[in-house]
């Protein structure tokens, strides 16, 4: 397998096992932690790390995004979340996490051209829709129907084809929103509606979903720029579960299409992306502030799995960025859609103020995450509950594409294959010992 350079620290990391010491180099970083290379451990020592859930493991080296959990920093490419949300469209992000750094002028013109004439759908497509159930949540359409594309756009999926991986990055960010917003049309029973190529990704994506075919929607410029927001800041976050799930998909050279799929399933659970439709009906559940109380202890219970929808993260120890730039938003787009004072937010707002002057939450360093604050933007845009997870999908398609590319182009990449701590039987001889349990 090829090597790598390294920026190697002066000193090893030594481990001593029966009595023998094992010596692994250590990686400095740009940033943040150094990591210790153990990948020699088994064959050196014949044993395992133990880390489930990941909490002290490096799954790969990337140059994407960069986060500082105690400090509550987000870069993506080293540039500040905060600059992009301000600054930049989800575009131009996009270009940016895939190829590294900003587009100049003509290549954003050109970079946002190519995503626009993406945007159509195959016709056969429409008929995956119609095997749904009206009922059936918007991203098991999601699911399904990202990796049915891999059957439409076979001349994109041969993962060793530097042109073929460039052109399904573009096609899986373009037509997600097509996608999401015909999974919008049809959960309301209503026609589809075509992606118009004058409006930029955001203003399409509002078209798809709120016009009809006896109206058009009138864009405000105030909501598109909240939506284009909203999709810069869930467009990457380092290795997460979904972008995880996208990177061991990918490893076993499945194309494109199938390790979004992969992905979008991983980012539909609540403890992940799912977040902001559970944190918003969390919200909703509490109604008044009065309330607030009797949800804190129950979240504080070891027994009560119940949990603060929209708090605590793996990485952030502090504030999330991202839902101070979206705390931020909430009130300029309620006013803009006529909601003085949304009881909702109100209350989010001293849900925040409690939590975060109870001991459990100071100890335990749990703030509000990017899902706390997402849903009472996106209910006022006019979305209801079941479509926040897929919004915040169709975002994280620029970072699950640009993770994946990046993984591809790995020199090193080889097929992820953890291994385990195996507990189960000893030997035994086929026979008696069956089970003594009458239920199964
Ligand atoms: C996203 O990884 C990413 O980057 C994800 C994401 C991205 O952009 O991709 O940022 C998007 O998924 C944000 C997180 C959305 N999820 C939620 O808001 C669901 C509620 N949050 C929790 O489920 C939890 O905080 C997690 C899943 C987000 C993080 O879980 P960890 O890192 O495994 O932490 P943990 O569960 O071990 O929690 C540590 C302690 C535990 O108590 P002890 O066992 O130590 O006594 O804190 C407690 C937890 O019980 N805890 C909470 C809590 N979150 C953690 N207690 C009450 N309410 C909560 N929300």
């Amino acid at each position: 397998m090829r090597e790598k350079k390294r920026n190697l620290t002066k000193n090893k990391a030594k481990l001593s096992i029966n009595n023998k010491t094992y010596e692994f180099p250590i990686y400095k970083s740009t940033e943040g932690e150094s990591v210790i290379d153990i990948s020699k451990l088994h064959s050196i020592a014949n044993i395992f790390t133990y880390d489930p859930g990941f909490t002290s493991t490096a799954s790969c080296e990337s140059k994407i995004t960069f986060i500082d959990g105690e400090k509550g920093i987000l870069r993506y490419r080293g540039y500040d979340i905060e600059e992009l949300a301000k600054k930049s469209d989800f575009i131009e992000v996009v270009n940016l996490l895939i190829y590294g750094d900003l587009p100049n002028n003509k290549q954003l013109k050109k970079y946002k051209r190519l995503i626009t004439r993406h945007t159509l759908l195959h016709d056969q497509i429409i008929n995956f829709f119609q095997g749904f159930r009206r009922d059936a949540h918007p991203m098991a359409m999601m699911v399904g129907v990202m990796g049915a594309l891999s059957s439409f756009y076979q001349d994109t999926l041969d993962i060793h084809d530097a042109h073929q991986r460039q052109e399904a990055t573009r096609r899986i960010v373009a037509k997600s929103a097509t996608i999401g917003a015909m999974a919008y049309k049809y959960s309301i029973g209503q026609s589809f509606v075509s992606p118009k190529n004058n409006l930029s990704f955001s203003e399409n994506f509002l078209h798809m979903c709120f016009s009809n075919t006896a109206e058009e929607y009138k864009i405000s410029p105030i909501l598109s720029k909240a939506m284009d927001t909203i999709f810069i800041l869930h467009a990457d976050h380092e290795q997460n579960a979904s972008t995880s799930t996208v990177r061991l998909a990918g490893s076993s050279g499945a194309n494109p299409f199938a390790c979004i799929a992969a992905g979008v399933s991983s980012l539909w659970g609540p403890a992940h992306g799912g977040a902001n439709q559970a944190a918003l009906e969390m919200l909703e559940e509490i109604g008044t502030s009065k309330n607030i109380r009797k949800y804190l202890n129950k979240a504080k219970n070891k027994k009560d799995p119940f949990k603060l929808m929209g708090f605590g993260h793996r990485v952030y120890k502090n504030y999330d960025p991202r839902a101070k730039i979206l705390k931020n938003i909430c009130q300029k787009v309620l006013n803009h859609v006529g909601i003085k004072n949304d009881p909702i937010l109100k209350l989010a707002i001293d849900l925040e103020k409690i939590a975060l002057r109870e001991k459990y939450f100071i100890d335990k360093k749990l703030y509000p995450n990017v899902d706390f604050y997402s849903g009472i933007i996106l209910r006022a845009i006019g979305f209801p509950p079941e479509m926040f997870t897929v919004i915040f999908a169709i975002a994280r398609t620029a970072g699950w594409t640009a993770q994946w590319t990046e993984m591809i182009e790995d020199p090193i990449q080889k097929i992820g294959r953890p291994r385990q701590l195996y507990t189960g039987n000893k030997p035994l001889k086929y026979g008696k010992n069956r089970s003594k349990k009458n239920t199964r």
